[in-house]
């Protein structure tokens, strides 16, 4: 019930900071609401206080081929632009750490994202702590904490597996769970279930972005694997979890998960990538700048770092220690990486 409130206050702040020239009507929808004025007062000074404390973890990736030569791990640039623009700070998450510093670690953010990436998750220390944190956060929900979990492509491979308990020395090999899409660069439509309003990611969502998402091609997808509907039909503990919030059909039709939720955890998966029409530029990919991509791309920002905030944890960071400020990515440089990745900047440890 809290939840639900303050997810309420948090939007309408969203939807009068950014859709209001683009969708007044939504607006005034939501402010004819039950109470919505005192909410919108309230929601105020909440949000602005709370979005200086926020700190969110980014898991790191192994380099490899041309880039190892800037570091032994990155972190594409782009997830920390996502975070800040939507009011938080980003912490690296280490893929060398132990299991007792990612612990120490959980303690003092507010939500962790698993990057896309091309790696092979056999044995990768990226899934090792990537397990690690979906089990640490699992057990703080289950003591009422939220702690967000946010994985995108490579991430949504990953978090899959591991709820479905697959193989994980085979990865993303696993041609039983996974199936081959045509999806490799391409934006695509989103296809809602019909009860979509009733799902976390949509609930709150202004009009004017679930329309655009549903009518055009938008979602920038770059992926060989998905997981079909019949497969998440097939994988019990899959279906169990998770509820579908979205699917997508590739280049020549065949129809897999595009978005996911979970269906008691705070956890999201997206097979897309909802931060690269504001941050990504390399110019031979398929991504639309346009303004309404943009929008769409900020709703989910926004999303993530608002549920982050509903932690217990997050009066703990509102002032960091030294240690958690040395953490903190203002401390690295990013690197230009258009050459040799799909990204424009990245960061390397
Ligand atoms: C990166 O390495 C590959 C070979 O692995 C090479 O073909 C390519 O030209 C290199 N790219 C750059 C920008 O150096
Ligand atoms: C993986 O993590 C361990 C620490 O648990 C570390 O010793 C090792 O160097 C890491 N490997 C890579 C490639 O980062
Ligand atoms: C990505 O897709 C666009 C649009 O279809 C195409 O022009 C471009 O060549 C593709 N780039 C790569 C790297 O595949
Ligand atoms: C980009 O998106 C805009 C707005 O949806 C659309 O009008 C335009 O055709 C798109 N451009 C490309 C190249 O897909
Ligand atoms: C807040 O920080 C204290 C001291 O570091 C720690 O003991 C406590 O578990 C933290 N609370 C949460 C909810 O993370
Ligand atoms: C893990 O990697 C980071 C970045 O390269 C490095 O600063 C740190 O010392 C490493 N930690 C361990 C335990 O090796």
């Amino acid at each position: 019930m809290k939840e639900e409130k303050i997810t309420k206050i948090a939007f309408l702040l969203m939807v009068a900071q950014i859709s209001l020239a683009v969708e007044f009507e939504t607006f005034a929808a939501f402010s004819n609401h039950k109470q919505g004025k005192s909410r919108i007062m309230k929601g105020h000074s909440f949000i602005i206080v709370s979005y200086l404390c926020f700190t969110e973890g980014v898991l790191a990736q192994e380099t490899d081929g041309n880039v190892t030569k800037f570091g032994s791990q990155l972190i594409a640039a782009t997830y920390a632009k996502f975070i800040e623009s939507a009011g938080g700070r980003m912490v690296p998450i280490f893929i060398n750490s132990t299991a007792k510093e990612i612990e120490k670690l959980f303690y003092s953010i507010n939500g962790a994202i698993y990057p896309g990436g091309h790696r092979l998750l056999h044995h990768t220390n990226y899934t090792r702590v990537g397990k690690q944190i979906l089990e640490l956060a699992m057990k703080a929900y289950d003591k009422g904490d939220i702690f967000p979990i946010w994985g995108e492509c490579l991430g949504l491979e990953l978090l899959s597996m591991l709820v479905a308990g697959r193989d994980l020395r085979v990865g993303q090999l696993d041609h039983e769970f996974f199936s081959e899409v045509d999806a490799k660069n391409v934006s695509l439509k989103l296809i809602l279930p019909r009860n979509y309003k009733t799902t976390s990611l949509w609930k709150f969502a202004p009009r004017h972005v679930v329309k655009f998402l549903q009518n055009n091609n938008a979602a920038y997808n770059n992926h060989r694997k998905a997981i079909t509907l019949q497969n998440y039909g097939k994988y019990r503990r899959l279906n169990a979890f998770f509820r579908i919030v979205s699917t997508s059909k590739d280049r020549h039709g065949v129809e897999f998960i595009s978005t996911m939720e979970g269906k008691r955890y705070p956890v999201y998966l997206f097979h897309w990538h909802p931060a690269k029409s504001q941050f990504e530029w390399r110019r031979d990919l398929d991504i639309n700048h346009s303004l309404a991509d943009v929008l769409s791309g900020q709703y989910f920002a926004n999303f993530l770092i608002q549920k982050g905030e509903l932690g217990k944890r997050f009066y703990n960071s509102s002032l960091l220690s030294e240690e958690e400020m040395a953490s903190l990515i203002y401390n690295y440089k990013p690197t230009a990486v258009q050459d040799y990745l799909p990204f424009i900047q990245a960061y390397f440890f």
